[in-house]
């Protein structure tokens, strides 16, 4: 039976720096948390600077139970993230590509490109994918947003991964905001909220099912 790809393409400008962006898109401990409607599982089975090979259990629109995903995520280039989805005994294949370009400094644009496989008489779905992908998109980026806009603030405060704040940490230092400091993002992201246990996969579970809110607010910095 000949294959055919439905494709959508979903793009919006941000006042983010790129490397910001590659953190939001790239973490996988946030999904069971900012994203807990859609998904209830993460397990990375294998991560490093350029890969990710994981499995998520996630709701998607019209389909009625939890569909466990393998997936896999590459880092194309400095600009490009591709992520390969495989479910259903490999029956479903999607693909998604991001590319994250920088229109002007520290402002960054964010094109996403989805693919799904299918058979070609079901091309005829092709205006309901690209409008349910379109869907997707933007509620995914309002869920994404607070957590953006807190670390870019953040980290004009000296924010460090398992460090915090200097002058949070030290009440004798003075409070300092460095609206310059260059955003930068190393990958993979370190992580803490995963099940401890002797596997070197991270399983990450969501703890939240009821408020995005919990966990997610401002403090008066
Ligand atoms: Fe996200």
């Amino acid at each position: 039976m000949t294959k055919y790809f439905l494709h959508s393409t979903s793009s919006a400008k941000t006042e983010f720096p790129k490397e910001l962006l590659i953190w939001n898109y790239w973490d996988h401990e946030h999904i069971v948390g900012t994203h807990f409607e859609h998904y209830k599982k993460v397990n990375i089975i294998y991560e490093d600077d350029k890969v990710c090979f994981s499995e998520r259990w996630a709701k998607l629109p019209f389909v009625p139970f939890y569909l466990k995903t393998t997936d896999f995520c590459i880092m194309t280039n400095e600009n490009q993230m591709d992520v390969h989805h495989y479910a259903f005994f490999n029956l479903i294949y999607c693909k998604q590509k991001f590319n994250f370009e920088e229109y002007a400094p520290n402002k960054c644009k964010v094109t996403k490109h989805d693919y799904i496989q299918v058979p070609k008489f079901m091309k005829f779905l092709q205006p309901l994918f690209n409008k349910i992908m379109q869907k997707w998109f933007i509620n995914v980026w309002e869920e994404d947003m607070p957590m953006r806009i807190r670390r870019l603030r953040v980290w004009k405060l000296g924010f460090r991964d398992f460090h915090g704040i200097d002058y949070i940490n030290n009440p004798k230092l003075n409070k300092s905001i460095d609206k310059n400091r260059n955003y930068t993002v190393k990958l993979p992201i370190p992580k803490i909220t995963h099940i401890k246990n002797k596997s070197y996969e991270k399983t990450f579970l969501r703890i939240i099912n009821k408020s995005k809110h919990i966990g997610y607010g401002l403090l008066d910095l």
